[in-house]
């Protein structure tokens, strides 16, 4: 019997396509960007050439003003849909000539990724002299967000699609799309040829993704007229506390690296921006932890989900709040029936076990949210988290998500999505090598 961690290995040794990893086969045959970041994760504990190459691809993908795709298309292939034909990256003048590539991002996850494999290495020289290949990428990324995403100068990106908070049909869009009435697109699904239906988007759902994306390539992807004109503009606090963790892990790498004065007070001036206006903006006091903000709409979206905890990842809230988020996630999510950490509240009408971001425990959101359980000093807490996915996998596999209900886990169907899916194998790896 191979050990968990072997099979793990052989998950992401199977997902690797020469220069960058796949999160799954059949279900998304290219490259995304915080998988890949996660993946990378993953490899560093056993391939660090690997872990490196992965992100070297990445950031090979950048457009020339320091936006990073959501997708890199690598190769021709009918089997997902939109693809690179609906996309068509290159109406925004500055996009890759090289690659094909989506013209969405994704929660920017390279900073701390970075900083993830130098702490892993054994060599850290030759850890520190990758680092310094690349992190100018990764800075030159996080100014395009500050300067091109934040309308209002308050320190908070915007996202203009779901497809871009990584949690892609969260009921918190409901609200979103009931402002929104797209037309009935004929076009043909492929995720539902590989996975049960019932586990992913509607088709009415769809038209929604597709038609922001219509908006978005009518004005050549251009960041201005999309903060102007798109339906869809949100500040995530999932994104945004992504983005403020890798702010942070870029100043401890630049220092590091010594030098670099400049860049490390930009980034710290970023940061000071940031913590603040998403704790003044963010928090919800009723929910108890953070929540989203519909920039568009001018109303917050007071809404629990596995998002709102992903500050405590990032070192945001101060103790007093934390303490609050860690009783509110305790008391709605945290039952002895339950494992730990569904990606919406359990006790809304919203809420389904069963379907992608609606409710299923993703194993990404819980790895954040055991650093930064252990950060706040929630040891017992982040324990249960390690245990309770460690547990799921070993039960049903490397799923992409898990049905938090633990009635559901007796026969091995607990797990849902695609399988053998990279960044549960990867992040496996390494919680367990934590103590
Ligand atoms: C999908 O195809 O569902 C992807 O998550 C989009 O990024």
């Amino acid at each position: 019997m191979k050990t968990l961690q072997q099979r793990a290995i052989d998950v992401l040794n199977k997902n690797w396509k020469d220069t960058f990893s796949i999160p799954c086969a059949n279900l998304y045959p290219f490259q995304w960007f915080w998988d890949s970041g996660l993946i990378a994760i993953g490899f560093a504990h056993f391939d660090m050439p690997k872990a490196e190459k992965e992100i070297e691809t990445l950031l090979d993908a950048q457009w020339d003003n320091g936006f990073i795709p959501h997708i890199i298309f690598h190769t021709e292939t009918d089997t997902y849909f939109p693809g690179a034909d609906f996309h068509k990256s290159s109406l925004h003048p500055q996009s890759s000539k090289k690659y094909k590539s989506t013209g969405m991002t994704q929660p920017p996850v390279t900073g701390f990724v970075l900083k993830e494999l130098y702490d892993t290495s054994n060599n850290k020289k030759a850890s520190l002299a990758f680092v310094q290949s690349v992190i100018d990428k990764v800075y030159h990324n996080h100014k395009y967000f500050y300067n091109k995403r934040d309308p209002q100068d308050e320190g908070l990106v915007y996202i203009y699609h779901n497809w871009e908070s990584g949690t892609d049909n969260s009921p918190i869009w409901d609200d979103i799309w009931k402002t929104m009435n797209p037309p009935d697109y004929t076009f043909e699904r492929r995720d539902t040829t590989h996975v049960d239906a019932s586990e992913r988007p509607s088709k009415r759902e769809y038209d929604h993704y597709l038609h922001i994306i219509e908006i978005a390539k009518a004005n050549n992807y251009d960041d201005a007229k999309i903060a102007e004109l798109s339906p869809f503009l949100v500040q995530d606090p999932l994104f945004n506390a992504v983005l403020i963790k890798s702010n942070k892990c870029l100043i401890e790498l630049y220092e590091l690296l010594g030098g670099n004065d400049d860049k490390i007070g930009q980034l710290k001036k970023w940061q000071d921006k940031a913590v603040k206006s998403f704790n003044n903006k963010l928090f919800d006091k009723e929910v108890g932890a953070y929540i989203h903000y519909d920039l568009r709409n001018e109303k917050p979206l007071p809404y629990l989900s596995s998002s709102s905890f992903a500050p405590l990842f990032a070192g945001i809230p101060s103790p007093e709040r934390a303490e609050k988020m860690v009783q509110t996630m305790m008391k709605k999510f945290g039952g002895d029936h339950q494992y730990l950490c569904a990606s919406f509240d359990p006790t809304s009408e919203r809420f389904n076990p069963k379907k992608y971001w609606r409710g299923p425990v993703w194993v990404n959101l819980n790895w954040m949210l055991y650093k930064g359980l252990i950060s706040y000093g929630y040891n017992d807490i982040a324990a249960r988290v390690k245990e309770d996915t460690i547990a799921l996998i070993e039960k049903n596999g490397f799923y992409e998500y898990f049905d938090s209900r633990k009635e559901m886990h007796t026969d091995g169907s607990g797990g849902y999505g695609g399988n053998d899916f990279s960044w549960s194998a990867a992040l496996l790896i390494d919680l367990l090598s934590k103590d």
